[in-house]
């Protein structure tokens, strides 16, 4: 496995492989890399001749008083991780080289970046489209590969990529989840013990809503009693939105019909989290 922190020389290599043919399966994470990070990696080797993985905890996608400084980082260990997968290329750039001092384009796909944790999280998906263009612009990825568990990022991203005419297909994969449940998440490791155990709870909360939309149930409000139910009774636990959605548009539903979206941020203690369930395939 290379690694490489010059743009110059990622472009380089990229420019070389496409030249020969190969195809570039691609994963951008923030690192402090799990399962589910792995699990991006591993379906893209399985579809491409050559796989590129970055690491990039990016400034642009947090706010103010969010996590940015204490993201956990352990670079050695993702390197290792990243080798194991059979990554042919680990870019890691330095964010003087993404952001210059003058820089002030911004990508805002404005409809889909509202809801849910546009809400809560202004200027969070500019900052995310933003990069990942940037990214795709440095690595010539054929195709790109984001979990389903941050369904809304991925829903941003597709309408870049349709909107802005990009030739790079966007795989989305399968949430991958710990033994309870629990979605993995680099943001995880935040949690004390007791939050740990409580934290199961946006995961049977979803399960609830399925439940519900298997025995037909029509009427988004029950759904979102049901999950807040769930939710409230673990004493560090802080609902920031419980919603039933139209798992393209993310606008909120007035009725349950063939398909829906649940999906839930929580705040354990202070750790935030966020999780999905796509319902679909019922008349
Ligand atoms: P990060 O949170 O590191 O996640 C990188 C990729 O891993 C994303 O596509 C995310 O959806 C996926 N992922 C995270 N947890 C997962 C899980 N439990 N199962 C399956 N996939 C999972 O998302 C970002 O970084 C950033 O916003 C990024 C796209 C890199 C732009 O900065």
């Amino acid at each position: 496995m290379e690694t490489f922190r010059s743009l110059a020389q990622m472009k380089e290599w990229s420019r070389a492989q496409i030249t020969r043919g190969e195809t570039i399966g691609f994963v951008p994470t923030m690192g402090y890399l799990h399962e589910g990070h792995l699990g991006l990696m591993r379906r893209a080797r399985s579809e491409n001749s050559r796989v590129i993985a970055s690491i990039f905890v990016n400034p642009t996608q947090f706010g103010r008083n969010e996590d940015f400084g204490s993201y956990p980082r352990d670079p050695e260990s993702d390197s290792l991780k990243c080798r194991q997968a059979e990554v042919d290329v680990l870019f890691m750039p330095e964010t003087q080289d993404v952001y210059n001092h003058e820089f002030q384009t911004y990508v805002d796909v404005e409809r889909v970046s509202k809801p849910l944790c546009g809400k809560s999280r202004p200027g969070h998906f500019r900052g995310v489209a933003t990069v990942v263009l940037k990214l795709f612009n440095m690595v010539y990825p054929s195709s790109a590969y984001f979990g389903a568990k941050d369904y809304q990022q991925l829903q941003v991203i597709r309408s870049m990529v349709k909107d802005l005419n990009l030739d790079v297909r966007i795989v989305s994969c399968p949430t991958l989840r710990e033994d309870d449940g629990l979605a993995m998440s680099s943001r995880n490791s935040y949690l004390a013990p007791a939050e740990r155990a409580q934290a199961v709870c946006l995961f049977q909360a979803l399960q609830i809503s399925g439940e519900l939309f298997r025995n037909g149930e029509k009427e988004p409000m029950k759904y979102i009693e049901a999950m807040s139910g769930r939710i409230i009774r673990e004493p560090d636990a802080d609902p920031d939105y419980i919603s039933l959605v139209h798992p393209e548009t993310l606008e909120d539903l007035n009725v349950v019909d063939e398909s829906c979206l649940a999906v839930l941020a929580v705040r354990i203690g202070k750790t935030r989290l966020i999780d999905n369930m796509l319902f679909e395939g019922r008349a």
